[in-house]
């Protein structure tokens, strides 16, 4: 292997989820590097059907944050987790978005996709969607990590998705698919164990 092989294996293997920030913002030039490469990422007949919403200031996070709240507690009551456990997952959220210096909410919009008679391909373009905007996803997270920055992809919007699009006016057709945390990390996480490629991998 080159070096430079050898680098860029390295490069991606220590990418990790990051979940405490310095408090330091995201320059705007940096973030806009970032979001541009993400979508350089690979998409189902090319047709880009990523969304992003950015949010620097705490009004918006607080908007993103009360917005899950109120189906995530009905969740939690649904579950039968006790009142006083409740509030106290409720707060960590909101803290982590509040200490997030910025969110991207990453969205899907279908309207340019194909369309179909019959439920099965039109699952199968779904799906293919939903695969497309994680692969920008993906490449989001590898660019921050390119800039010294950090990130974790949280998957909580997808359990409240109307309430997000409500509150923080996006249009109907931008469907929350996750939301990507990104900021200086405070520190580096130890790479968390993989599972080996003999128990995942079939070579027929
Ligand atoms: C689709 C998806 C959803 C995730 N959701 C969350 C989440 O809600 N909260 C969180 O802390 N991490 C979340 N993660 C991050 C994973 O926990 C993390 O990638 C995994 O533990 C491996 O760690 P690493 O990214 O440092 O290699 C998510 C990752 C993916 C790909």
């Amino acid at each position: 292997m080159s070096t430079t092989t050898d680098n860029l294996h390295r490069f991606l293997r220590t990418r990790r989820s990051i979940r405490r920030f310095k408090p330091d913002p995201i320059p705007e030039s940096v973030l806009t590097a970032i979001l541009t490469t993400a979508t350089y990422a690979p998409s189902a007949h090319h047709r880009q059907p990523w969304r992003f919403v950015i949010l620097a200031d705490a009004l918006a996070k607080t908007k993103l944050a009360d917005a899950m709240a109120t189906d995530f507690q009905r969740d939690l009551e649904d579950d039968g987790v006790p009142p006083g456990q409740i509030q106290q997952q409720l707060q960590r959220s909101k803290d982590r978005i509040l200490s997030a210096p910025t969110i991207v909410l990453l969205c899907l919009d279908m309207t340019e996709m194909n369309v179909y008679s019959d439920r099965r391909r039109v699952k199968a373009e779904f799906r293919m969607t939903v695969q497309s905007v994680a692969a920008a996803g993906m490449q989001l997270l590898l660019a921050a990590h390119a800039e010294g920055l950090g990130g974790v992809w949280a998957c909580w919007p997808l359990f409240a998705q109307t309430a997000i699009q409500q509150a923080l006016h996006l249009p109907e057709v931008w469907e929350p698919q996750g939301m990507i945390f990104i900021g200086y990390p405070q520190r580096i996480p130890e790479a968390r164990e993989r599972k080996s490629l003999q128990d995942i991998t079939l070579y027929l």
